[in-house]
């Protein structure tokens, strides 16, 4: 098929549909030459417009309307992309555009862009002057296979979907695909949901085509270029292919019934459910994806309805995966993307209801009858009951009826025999029809891998349900592309083998295996070694001794005699007995090493090979030895898999329980299968009548209630089947109250889950007792009238297929119905299990589901409570300081996971010595699970630099994190850790060099982690302590115990364009100062590398306490970044989560599939969601806005920023009108430019600002604080207020200072005065009757007395029993605070105190004063576990710690003893008098107090409360003979003031301004 032809297809008798790829010569002369008209009218959207399409035709129309119709024009119109666009505001905007250019009836539209477009455009066409003439040019997959073809056109409400619309035919339809090499990936797979579906119904060939293509499908279109494109070259016949057979179903279907009549419905396949689960999940869900989902439930419901085989249901639902399209809601490719959003069954139902192509509200769904072909030529009535059935993931099982039906059952083929038949068949001579094949990944594998060696031909036979193979007789060629054989372990055993029968081709010399990353870890060397010993050449491509394996083409396979250890794998030994025919010589397998493990699946491979004509014997001399003749396989015609004899167990018990008759036609007495005894072992013993023919069994059961309980039976040879078994004895009872002991399957409680304790716990809910042997299960079996019913609760299934399975027969037992959860786990084995039930039992089985919450939006992340955290890093990166810090923090307790090896195993070095890297790692991982098992909370988990290295221990990290369990990477400077470790001489030396190390390691850190904390260069005391508090900001941050809470009131936050902060650190507070976050753009740093950003967000975590806003704006967005690397935006978003920084600016114009995922993968951290236009060209009124709104609200970011550009000073007002209108979340509004300076004085939530201390500003007209608040006061929207402070004697105040200097320096219009009073009668009257009362400070004496004016109470002054900060809430009423203990939290804060709420930290206050009061409150409110007291009067002391509640813990020092026997305390509050000499009392229990040894991993610190003198005696004990830190009484003054500024104004000004102020005179 050459690209450059143009292929026609007729709709509606006009050959009007043109298709082709790069034909935009073509369409633009056609519409020329055909369609004349004055106006030629291209409306499109802004990708489109982006990437260069619009450009591409306008130039092309110009120039083509200049050559043939000079007299017309073009016009152009683009509007905003996306379904939220697609409404009346923007139809109406196209038609005022239309209008206002002049265009009449002769107008012709041309719609170019995606369904959005298409659906909108033709829509105004149909109604423009009462209909134009309309062009269709779809560019994206979907709207070319469905929205252009067919006419239908609509737009959406607020009320649903395509609700205004009509149908309007197109003049044309053009379809270049070449549009699709721009189109996003997602996008494109959408489209294929459309495509598959139509295939399902009409096209078996071209579904079968399409299976054939999804593998490079995916690679192509995943292989984006630089700037996101895509080259479709590989597959481009194969797209013009897929995309024209869709469109000719469509058009004939749409010809046949133009206005959906009947079969037009048939289209509608997988809608009627995807529709309501759109209505949903939409905008977050795209079409394509929905209708993926629906598609397999409506299948699904064919199959519970006995009209489609289960084989067409996996070859549905393995298509729909295969091309990327989500199958089921739990889908990860879905799950990611709808952020929490559930759909209700009942919720489902009732959107189903208004569907339009139902009858009143009678439900109709397109039945499929197998592929290519729907059961009827329209769509087919269904019942609620069934639908709901299909809906939901839990059933209730009614009673089984008594007269139950003979059966007939053939389970799913075994997976062993299935992939041995395809080995066989394709290796021998001649056709052999398989019957019964399982449909696996394996063997889906093995089939592909088959096909391109050009084994044999493959083809399917009765939609699917037999294949025909027929081999080539052992002749296989080396195919062009590698094998990929995902994650299928037999397949790559099995085929490992058969490669090396390939001889070359043109094409290529030889084979290559590989397989997904899983994959490559497992382990395939002593297969390998054991061909390679045989002269095959074979060489490792990654790791050694795992895939990707190249094998060379015409390898001399000599034969003779091959050894191999069989007991790692009895595949391995398969593989090679399979092949061996083809040796040159016969061959002697000889497995070495012990007993093979499973030798019965050996034994079932020379079964089979026997079946295909080759005979193996054993030998009689040697052990586990066989010989194999050489020669080829004879295919017999047809080969039937045996059933899996696990699965056929159920419907034998179950005919065992009932008292009736079940046939399993195909799994007899020559069996290889174990769980085949199950009948005579097991259900015999039992009671049961057994009949079995070599390769039929039948069971017919006792009357109900006689099954006979079995003393002792060894289930050993078919462990699987013990949980059938057990619900069989579960009501087998004898008079002698004989219990079943099954053992002989300790193995079981490694499987899907545990499965003997399962057991045990669920038997437990039907009253009927067991319990757990040391490998096994024993039962007490009831009488069958006995069963409980579980109740409410219902059965759990523990994601177990057996477990749901065996119980789904034990509930037809109760005289109720029985609930069972999360049913669909018996897909693994056996996805039509309840059809079966539900048909051919004749059993009543109905959908039910628990209440979910409709619309559990904004599901957050879980805090992570007490759950162990993980850390990992290199050696060297901190990691025995940082969890000592963390365990501090929250009160954990450390394992350090070498020193956990070192006591099991001793010194891990000479371990390591003895018994190689290999096996250290092995262990490793054992110890790792054991120790996240055995300390699963409350601890900090330590491992070694190396952990990531071994796959097991990455799978454990990664497990541990994707549930919900905390990772986190440590990680310094490389160069310094490589300087720490060579200093150190304690560890051994690493072997390589330490960079190199890191290099390999770095992704795999990244990769297992979902935390990250990168520690900056410290290079004082200081800095070392502002760091370390910032990491106990980080752990109560990831770890959710502090969440940042939005409620700023009036705010601010600057931001910083360094390049490099380093440089800067001293400034950022004073910078800061005033704000209430800090930004820093991402964009503008010099480096974008991980550990470069990291750094930076480190260093500015360290030195300002703000909450951080990351930024990363690109360039059409006003900033730096490349508009177009969205790989590196993705890596920095990601990054900003793993660091746990407050907020992220994410922009809202980056990729639908960036932004779903980043807020899927936020925690804790806030989005905010940010649009610039700085073309000014979007006035506030546009409705450009408005879709940007609702795609924000959508999202559900947590706050919203909106940027636009004045160019008039209206533009100020129209903004504040849309603010006013927006207030569904915090909202950030201002226009750029000097001419919007208005609208940042307006807002007042986080307006962004620049500091005079900045070198520029960052943005256009951007302002600071002090010019926003004085603008603001001088227009009137910032009220000049009088503040006091009152008491006596208050001469010497500081307060007033303080105040005045800091509303100057930010620009507050108030003033602070002194009140000196001891009256709080005359305060009332002067001064608190002012209606312009800004607030009060109160010292004493006043301090008590306040309360009789005080209306309202903080819980701190409620406490402390006193006030001394007043707030006018207005009409008389006045708020009383403390903030003393603000002062002295803070003073402990900034002297670099970590917190440490959880640690056991003791804290000691001396005095009895007021101030005492306040201190305790901080002190506990610091986190602090015990509190000492202590005062020259004890008496008074009593009186305190009675007015405090019980838990804080507070103990009176009474005695010189009582002090020495007290713990160590780390804070000390002196709240005594300055100028007395200290009490002799006193001294002496400070001193004892002072003198105790530090147990903690920071230093003690002594804060005096007093001002006066700067050093007072207390200070100097503590300082000079104990080594105490001291904080100066001023600290606690400043940050109390402080405290009170920030009350009142909603801003804090900097400590640097507050102390100069306070330190004047
Ligand atoms: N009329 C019908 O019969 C019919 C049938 C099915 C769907 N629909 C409607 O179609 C709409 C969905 O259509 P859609 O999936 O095409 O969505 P869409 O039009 O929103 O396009 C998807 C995204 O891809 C962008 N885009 C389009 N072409 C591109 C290209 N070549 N390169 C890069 N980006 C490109 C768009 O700007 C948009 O962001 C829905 O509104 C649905 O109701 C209509
Ligand atoms: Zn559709």
């Amino acid at each position: 098929m050459a690209a450059s032809t143009i292929h026609r297809v007729s709709i509606l008798k006009k050959e009007i549909i043109h298709l082709g790829y790069d034909i935009k010569d073509h369409i633009i002369n056609t519409i020329v030459d055909t369609k004349p008209s004055s106006t030629y009218a291209i409306i499109t959207d802004t990708n489109i417009k982006k990437y260069g399409h619009l450009d591409e035709y306008s130039d092309g129309f110009l120039q083509v309307l200049a050559a043939k119709r000079p007299e017309s024009r073009l016009l152009t119109y683009v509007v905003s992309p996306g379904e939220a666009n697609k409404n009346r505001q923007t139809k109406a905007a196209i038609e005022d555009f239309l209008l206002e250019n002049g265009c009449t009836r002769d107008t012709l539209i041309i719609a170019i862009g995606g369904g959005v477009i298409g659906d909108m455009i033709g829509f105004v066409a149909a109604t423009f002057m009462r209909g134009v003439r309309v062009i269709q040019i779809p560019t994206t997959l979907l709207a070319m296979v469905d929205s252009s073809v067919g006419g239908k056109t609509a737009i959406d409400t607020p009320l649903g979907k395509n609700f205004i619309g009509a149908f309007w035919q197109p003049e044309y339809i053009f379809v270049d695909i070449k549009f699709l090499t721009t189109l996003p990936e997602r996008q494109f797979i959408n489209g294929m949901g459309e495509v598959i579906k139509t295939a399902a119904i009409w096209n078996e060939d071209e579904f079968t085509r399409l299976e054939e293509y999804s593998k490079t499908f995916l690679s192509v279109i995943r292989n984006r270029k630089p700037d996101t494109t895509v080259d479709l070259s590989p597959l481009l016949d194969h797209i013009i292919k897929l995309v024209l057979e869709s469109i000719k179903v469509k058009a004939e279907v749409v010809s046949k019934d133009e206005r959906e009549g009947g079969l037009r419905n048939l289209l509608n396949f997988g809608h009627t459910i995807g529709h309501a689960i759109e209505a949903i999940l939409t905008p977050q869900a795209l079409h394509g994806e929905c209708v993926s989902i629906g598609a397999i439930k409506e299948a699904e419901l064919a199959r519970y309805l006995g009209i489609l085989s289960p084989v067409a249901v996996a070859r549905l639902s393995k298509s729909f995966a295969s091309y990327g399209l989500p199958i089921s809601l739990d889908d990860e490719i879905i799950k990611t993307k709808i952020d929490g959003k559930v759909c209700p069954v009942d919720q489902l139902l009732k959107l189903m209801a208004v569907d339009k192509k139902n009858d009143g509200s009678k439900k109709k769904v397109v039945l499929l009858k197998r592929i290519g072909e729907c059961y009827e030529p329209r769509a087919s009535y269904v019942n609620d009951d069934d639908l709901r059935f299909i809906l939901t993931d839990e059933v209730i099982v009614s009673p089984f009826v008594e007269n139950f039906p003979e059966t007939v059952i053939t389970p799913p083929g075994s997976k062993s025999i299935s992939n041995r038949a395809l080995i066989l068949a394709s290796l021998g001579k001649g056709a052999c029809e398989i019957k019964n094949l399982l449909h696996s990944d394996d063997t889906e594998h093995m089939l592909n891998a088959i096909a391109q060696l050009n084994a044999a031909d493959i083809s399917w036979k009765n939609n699917g349900e037999s294949i025909i193979v027929n081999g080539n007789g052992g002749k296989l060629t080396a195919c062009s592309n590698e094998l990929y054989l995902g994650n299928a372990g037999t397949a790559s055993r099995f085929l490992t083998s058969v490669a090396i029968l390939v001889s070359s081709s043109p094409e290529n010399d030889s084979v290559v295996l590989t397989g997904n990353s899983r994959m490559k870890e497992r382990p395939i060397g002593s297969l390998v070694n054991s061909l390679v010993e045989n002269g095959v050449s074979i060489e490792y491509l990654g790791k050694t001794g795992s895939l990707p394996l190249k094998i060379k083409a015409n390898n001399n396979f000599k034969g003779g005699r091959i050894e191999l250890g069989a007991t790692i794998s009895s595949q391995y030994v398969s593989s090679i007995l399979m092949c061996a025919p083809y040796a040159q010589n016969p061959v002697t397998l000889a497995l070495v090493g012990g007993k093979p493990i499973s030798e019965l699946y050996i034994d079932m491979t020379i079964s089979m090979m026997k079946s295909f004509g080759i005979e193996v014997t054993k030998s009689q001399t040697e052990p586990y030895t066989y010989h194999i003749p050489t020669g080829s396989y004879t295919n017999p015609p047809v080969y039937v898999v045996e059933s899996d004899a696990s699965s056929a167990t159920y419907p034998l018990a179950l005919s065992a329980m009932t008292g009736t008759t079940c046939t399993i036609p195909n799994i007899g007495s020559t069996s290889l299968q174990g769980d085949s005894r199950f009948a005579t072992d097991v259900l015999e013993p039992m009671g049961c009548k057994v009949l079995q023919t070599e390769t039929s069994t039948t069971v017919i059961g006792p009357t109900r209630g006689n099954l006979k309980p079995l003393p002792l039976i060894d289930m050993e040879p078919m462990t699987d089947a013990f949980l059938t078994a057990s619900v069989v004895a579960a009501i087998a009872t004898d008079d002698n109250g004989t219990k079943t002991n099954i053992v002989g399957i300790a193995n079981q409680r490694v499987k899907e889950c545990n499965r003997i304790k399962a057991m045990v716990e669920e038997l437990s809910k039907f009253g009927v007792n067991s319990r757990e042997l040391p490998d096994g299960i024993e039962i007490s079996g009831v009488n069958i009238n006995q069963l409980k019913n579980p109740g409410e609760e219902g059965v759990f299934t523990y994601d177990d297929h057996r477990v749901a399975m065996s119980f789904s027969l034990l509930a037809g037992f109760c005289d109720s119905g029985v609930l069972i959860q999360g049913r669909s786990c018996t897909s693994k084995t056996w996805p039509g299990w309840w059809d079966i039930l539900s048909n051919k039992f004749n059993i009543k089985i109905s959908g039910f589901e628990k209440n979910l919450k409709t619309k559990a939006k904004n599901i957050r992340k879980k805090k992570n409570g007490n759950k162990s955290i993980i850390i990992i890093g290199m050696r060297g990166a901190g990691k025995s300081t940082i969890s000592k810090w963390i365990a501090e923090t929250l009160g954990f307790k450390i394992l350090d996971l070498d020193h956990y090896f070192e006591s099991k195993l001793g010194d891990i070095k000479s371990w390591v010595e003895s018994n190689g890297w290999p096996a250290f790692r092995e262990k490793e991982s054992e110890f790792f699970l054991e120790a996240t098992e055995l300390f699963s909370t409350d601890y900090v988990i330590s491992t070694g630099g190396g952990i990531v290295e071994g796959e097991e221990c990455r799978n454990l990290l990664n497990t541990y994190k994707d549930e919900g369990g905390i990772v986190l990477h440590l990680h310094r400077n490389i160069d310094e850790t490589i300087s720490f470790l060579n200093k150190d001489e304690v560890r051994p030396a690493y072997l390589e060099e330490i960079s190199k190390v890191w290099e390999r390691r770095k992704p795999l850190y990244q990769a297992c982690s979902n935390y990250y904390f990168y520690s900056p260069h410290c290079s004082n005391d200081r800095e070392f302590k502002l760091f370390r508090s910032s990491f106990s900001k980080f752990i109560n941050k990831i770890t959710g115990k502090i969440e940042l809470n939005l409620n700023f009131g009036k705010s601010f936050f600057v931001c910083l364009t360094y390049e490099d902060l380093s440089e800067h650190l001293n400034k950022i507070e004073d910078i800061s100062e005033g704000c209430t976050a800090i930004e820093l753009r991402l964009d503008h740093l010099k480096d974008y590398s991980l550990e470069y950003v990291s750094d930076q967000l480190s260093l500015l975590r360290t030195y300002s306490s703000l909450p951080i806003i990351a930024t990363i704006r690109t360039k059409e967005q006003g900033g730096k970044f490349p508009d177009e690397d969205f790989k590196k935006i993705e890596s920095l978003i990601d990054l900003v989560f793993k660091m746990g920084i407050d907020i992220l600016d994410l922009e809202l114009s980056l990729p639908d599939g960036l932004l779903d995922s980043s807020m899927s993968r936020r925690g804790f951290t806030k989005v905010l969601g940010s649009h610039h236009d700085f073309s000014g060209k979007f006035k506030w009124d546009n409705i450009e806005w408005e879709n940007k709104y609702n795609q924000a609200v959508n999202l559900d970011v947590d706050i919203i920023k909106f940027v636009g550009t004045a160019t008039d000073f209206n533009d100020n007002f129209l903004l504040e009108i849309f603010r006013e209108k927006h207030t569904a979340k915090p909202f950030i509004a201002i226009n750029m430019g000097e001419k919007g300076k208005l609208s940042r004085v307006i807002n007042s939530f986080l307006t962004p600002v620049t500091s005079s201390l900045l070198p520029f500003a960052a943005a256009p007209g951007q302002l600071d604080i002090k010019q926003i608040n004085q603008y603001l006061s001088e227009i009137g929207g910032l009220e000049k207020k009088e503040f006091y402070v009152a008491g006596s004697p208050i001469g010497h105040s500081r307060s007033p200072a303080l105040h005045n200097v800091c509303f100057k320096s930010l620009g507050l219009p108030h003033t602070f005065n002194v009140f000196e009073t001891d009256d709080v009668d005359q305060l009332y009257s002067k001064i608190m009757t002012k209606p312009n009362l800004g607030g009060i400070a109160i010292t004493i004496p006043l301090k008590l007395d306040i309360l009789k004016y005080i209306t309202e109470l903080s819980t701190s002054a409620e406490l402390i029993k006193a006030v001394n900060t007043v707030i006018p809430l207005g009409e008389g009423k006045f708020k009383g605070d403390n903030t003393d203990w603000v002062g002295i939290k803070e003073s402990f804060y900034k002297s670099g105190f970590p917190e440490i709420n959880n640690v056991n930290v003791a804290g000691l206050v001396v005095g009895a004063g007021g101030t005492s009061r306040a201190a305790i409150f901080a002190l506990k409110s610091m986190g602090v576990k015990k509190i000492y007291i202590l005062n020259r009067t004890v008496s008074k002391l009593v009186d305190i710690k009675n007015s405090f509640p019980e838990d804080y813990n507070i103990e009176v020092l009474q005695s010189v003893k009582d002090a020495k026997k007290a713990e160590t305390v780390s804070l000390v509050v002196n709240c005594i008098p300055s100028d007395k000499p200290i009490d002799e009392f006193v001294l002496d229990c400070y001193k004892q107090i002072l003198a105790k040894e530090n147990v903690h991993s920071f230093d003690p610190v002594l804060l005096e409360a007093a001002y006066k003198p700067l050093v007072t005696s207390v200070m100097k004990l503590a300082n000079d003979e104990f080594d105490w830190k001291v904080i100066p009484g001023t600290s606690m003054l400043v940050n109390q003031g402080i405290a009170q500024f920030k009350i009142w104004n909603g801003i804090a000004p900097s400590y640097k301004r507050a102390i100069n102020a306070v330190n004047q005179n």
